[in-house]
Formats: structure tokens, sequence, C-alpha cells
């Protein structure tokens, strides 16, 4: 019987598992006995004895690793704890980390990552996990700005005179800044959405917010993702977007481009035409920097005149639970389409499996 193993996630602050109990009955009814690290679910409220309960055995990181075939991660595990054979599934963010890419070949890993699912595929979308996690945190990304702006988001109307609804901008309209569209929305601000792909207008449009027009579409992107802007375009972007930025009290970004750091969206000078109280939430705010200058990585600033900048990049841990039962579901999908007999077969000719497998066999793909 194949071993399937759930570890607990290594990065600090990283509160998701990549099982919940849930899914187990699922697994084990694919033929595969399901070991869980010990205390890997409890930033998601999951303790041992749900996972016991459920049918998994909970065992320490060094039994785990010697028993598995397949191993679940959120984010990769140390290479060091795994071994030639084993099939490591996760979002392994491998163009940010050719090191660690190196690694799991040098080690004969054969990983699996799901920042590569061929998203438009039908067949893919149940484990469409970028989704699952986006969708989480464009959500929270709305509730976080709510609960860090100090005005009401819905107008409010008392004896007393009105209040304004609060102007929302949501930068970047992919699914993270439609659910966080969606969500300011139902909390009453009122809402613009701006992205570069022309497609995005009616999106954001029909879900009853304005589509801002800075002047700078592309739509020659690949798959429909966004391509890098040259410098031209992204200047005359930052130049629009600066005339514009002092109308909003909260301003969300969530631009990505698929391989490359975060774009650059919101200039310091940019901040300094925005009013104080004023409060930006950046999610596309990570290592590598975010759609804000000067963002932290994770965290508050206040800059100038009292404008606060939250680096939020981290927003589906900040969910665990939700994030941890959509990622589980996700997985489950993929690993139903990946196992035989009860063990795991790696056809590189299949349409999903050839294109999220970044190393198989010693070699870097
Ligand atoms: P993403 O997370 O890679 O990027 C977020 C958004 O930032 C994108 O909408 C992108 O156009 C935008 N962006 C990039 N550079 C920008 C800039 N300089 N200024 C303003 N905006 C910028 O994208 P996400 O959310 O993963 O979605 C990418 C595409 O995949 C979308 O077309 C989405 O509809 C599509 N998709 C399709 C699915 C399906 O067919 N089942 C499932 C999920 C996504």
């Amino acid at each position: 019987m194949a071993g399937l193993g759930v570890v607990k996630e290594s990065e600090p602050g990283e509160r998701r598992v990549a099982a919940v109990p849930a899914v187990v009955p699922r697994l084990t009814a694919l033929g595969l006995d399901v070991l869980v690290e010990h205390d890997a679910g409890v930033g998601a409220f999951h303790p041992d004895s749900a996972y016991a309960e459920a049918g998994a055995t909970c065992v320490d990181a060094r039994t785990l690793d010697a028993r598995v075939d397949i191993v679940w991660c959120v984010g990769p595990p140390p290479p060091e704890r795994l071994r030639a054979g084993q099939v490591l599934l996760g979002l392994l963010s491998p163009d940010g980390n050719p090191e660690l890419v190196a690694a799991l070949a040098a080690r004969g890993v054969t990983a699996l990552s799901l920042d590569r699912l061929p998203r438009t595929l039908s067949r893919a979308q149940s484990m469409d996990a970028l989704t699952s996690q986006a969708n989480i945190a464009g959500y929270k990304a709305a509730i976080l700005a709510a609960d860090t702006y100090g005005g009401y988001f819905p107008l409010l109307m008392t004896a007393a005179g009105t209040a304004r609804p609060a102007q929302v901008l949501v930068l970047g309209a992919g699914v993270a800044g439609l659910a966080a569209i969606g969500t300011a929305r139902r909390l009453g601000a009122v809402v613009t959405g701006y992205d570069i792909r022309p497609e995005t207008r009616e999106e954001v449009q029909s879900l009853g917010a304005r589509f801002l027009d800075l002047g700078v579409t592309v739509s020659d992107g690949v798959g429909g993702y966004a391509r890098a802007l040259t410098d031209e375009e992204r200047e005359a972007q930052q130049e629009a977007l600066q005339e514009r930025i002092g109308d909003f009290d909260v301003v969300i970004t969530t631009a990505l481009v698929p391989g490359r750091r975060p774009p650059l969206l919101v200039t310091e000078e940019a901040l300094k035409g925005m009013r104080p109280g004023s409060v930006v939430i950046d999610i596309a705010a990570g290592r590598f920097g975010g759609n804000v200058e000067g963002v932290p990585v994770d965290g508050t600033v206040v800059v100038d005149d009292g404008v606060t900048v939250v680096g939020a990049g981290r927003l589906a841990s900040a969910m665990a639970p939700a994030a941890s039962a959509a990622y589980a579901r996700n997985l489950s999908a993929l690993t139903a389409h990946l196992v035989r007999d009860g063990a795991p077969v790696v056809d590189l000719a299949d349409d999903i499996v050839g294109a999220i497998t970044v190393t198989h066999e010693g070699s870097v793909r």
C-alpha cells in the first residue's frame, strides 16, 4: 500500500496545512495509507486526534519521511527531508526558487507544483489552488482594509448627518482582485477596479464597480495572464495612477505577472498624493517587493502624512481553516488524477501532469 504523508509546514508564520481531516477518507478510498506529521494541523485548528478519527496515522517527521511515497505540502519542505522516487505535491513557486528546484532534482524527487497548473483546462479546475487561495486572499484583503480604515465603508445616514461611503480602488482584477471588489461592494463601499487586461473591464463592471481607465492596456499576455510592461508603459501607468489615486480612501493592490517580480504600481510619489488616513493594502507584497513602493514584506508602515501601507502577502494563511480546506480539496483532486491501483503514476504525456512536473528522475523540466 502506498503511503501519503502530510508534512507540518516549515515556513515561520504559515498556519495552513495541506490536508484537513475531511479529505482523509477520500485518500484512503484511493488505496493510500495516510500519515500526518504530529501537530501539522494545529495552525488551522485540526488536532492530531481529528486526523486519527478520520483514518490517518499521526507520526513524527522521521517516520513520515521514511514511509511515504507521496508528500503533500503547502510550501516546500526542506529538500533534505525528501528522497528519490517520492512525489511531492504543493505550491513550490519554482520560478522564484531555482536552488530549491535544483536540490529536488539532485535528490531524485518528482516535484509537481500547482503554480503551473493549466488553469483554463476544465479537467484541471478542481485542482486550481492558485484560484482557491487567491479568492480567500482577496476577500480577506477587503475585510482587512475595512478594519484598518478609520471611516465607514457604507454610506451612513443618521439624524445628525450623513457619512459618505469609502472610495475603494482595487488594482489588478484577477481572481483576488475580483474577490476584493465583490467583498468591498458588499461592505457598502463605492468600488473602482483597474487592470491592464482589457477583458477585465466587463468583469469589474459586472460586480457593480466602476472601471478606472489609465490609458494602459495590454492584450498580448499568454494563457490569460498579463505580461510585464515595458519601461514606457510602466511609467505611463504610474503617472496616470498618481493623478487619480488621491480620489480614493482605500487602495487594494493585487497585480502579479507569472514568474516576475510584482509590478510596481504605486510609487512613493503617488502615496504622497493620498489623503492622511488613507489605507493601502498590498497583497502582492513578498520577498521580491510588492505593488507599492517601500511596502513591508509582512506588516504595517505609516508613511508621510499618515497613509497606512500594509504588506499583506500572506492573507490565505491568515484564514488557515478555510484556505486549508479548499487547498486540501485541490490536492485530493490532483492525487485522484495521479493514483492508479493505489500507487502514484507520473505520466508526463498527460496534459495536467506534464505541465506541473518541475523535477523528475533527476532532471529539471
Ligand atoms: P495573477 O494573480 O497572475 O495577477 C493578478 C492580476 O494582476 C491579473 O488580472 C493581471 O492582469 C493583473 N496585472 C498584472 N500586471 C498588472 C499591472 N501592471 N497593472 C495592473 N494589473 C496588472 O492573475 P490571476 O488572478 O491568477 O488570473 C490570471 C488569469 O487567469 C485571469 O485571466 C483569470 O481570469 C484566469 N483564470 C482562469 C481560470 C479558468 O479559466 N478556470 C481560473 C483562474 C484564473
